[in-house]
């Protein structure tokens, strides 16, 4: 699986947007974290705002759900044109139900597992999805810091990716760096999303290219 650095724009400039996007050029697909309030104690933007993303960005979107009654709103983001949607389990009544929906309107599905969300019950039925996130931190704010313990979920789910022989990609997020990114890419994430690390950075395609090299090494 070639390895992907997906940018969030939670660290970006939210006014000056089209310019933030236009520094991540270099980057594979835009994360965009949506946050409603309710499932995480912070918020963020919704459809409107996404789209208006989706319009400008020079590269994909890979939107981050983190909101209540997914059910109702995720199809909305792969109706936008999101390349992918991930969304957090606990938010939808019916997981695999929620990602052929996603898959029928052209979009990648992806679920989010938080810290202290076991993978187990999924394990099961990964081939219904295109991408697991697992939260490297609590979700709800950028900058936080990289929680080791959960490597072995990590682990784990790439060992049940790798023995059924699947499609699947690996996503981590959070407490993303150029000290992290290494550890995560050796228990088997493919696909890294940082906010800090890439907007905290001078020149943010510099960044990205020298996360690139380390997950890759
Ligand atoms: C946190 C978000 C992350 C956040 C990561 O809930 O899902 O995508 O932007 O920020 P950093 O890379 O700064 O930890
Ligand atoms: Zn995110």
């Amino acid at each position: 699986m070639t390895t992907r650095i997906n940018p969030s724009i939670l660290a970006a400039d939210f006014v000056n947007l089209e310019a933030e996007l236009a520094r991540i050029a270099s980057a594979d697909l835009v994360h965009v974290d949506v946050m409603d309030n309710h499932f995480v104690p912070n918020l963020t933007f919704g459809p409107q705002m996404v789209g208006r993303i989706q319009d400008v960005s020079p590269i994909p979107l890979d939107v981050h759900l983190m909101i209540s009654d997914v059910d109702r709103w995720g199809p909305g983001y792969a109706e936008l044109g999101a390349a992918s949607v991930t969304f957090h389990v606990e938010a939808s009544d019916d997981p695999v139900a929620l990602a052929r929906r996603l898959r029928s309107i052209g979009a990648l599905a992806g679920i989010a597992l938080k810290p202290g969300t076991e993978a187990d019950a999924y394990l099961d039925v990964l081939d219904e999805f295109d991408q697991v996130l697992i939260m490297t931190v609590e979700p709800g704010f950028g900058g936080q810091s990289f929680m080791h313990d959960t490597m072995p979920k990590l682990r784990r789910v790439s060992e049940a990716v790798r023995a059924a022989g699947l499609d699947v990609r690996l996503q981590v997020d959070g407490g993303i760096s150029l000290d992290t990114i290494g550890i995560a890419a050796e228990a088997g994430a493919d696909t890294f999303v940082a906010g800090s690390a890439v907007f905290g950075a001078d020149v943010p395609a510099d960044r990205i290219a020298a996360l690139r090299d380390l997950a890759a090494a």
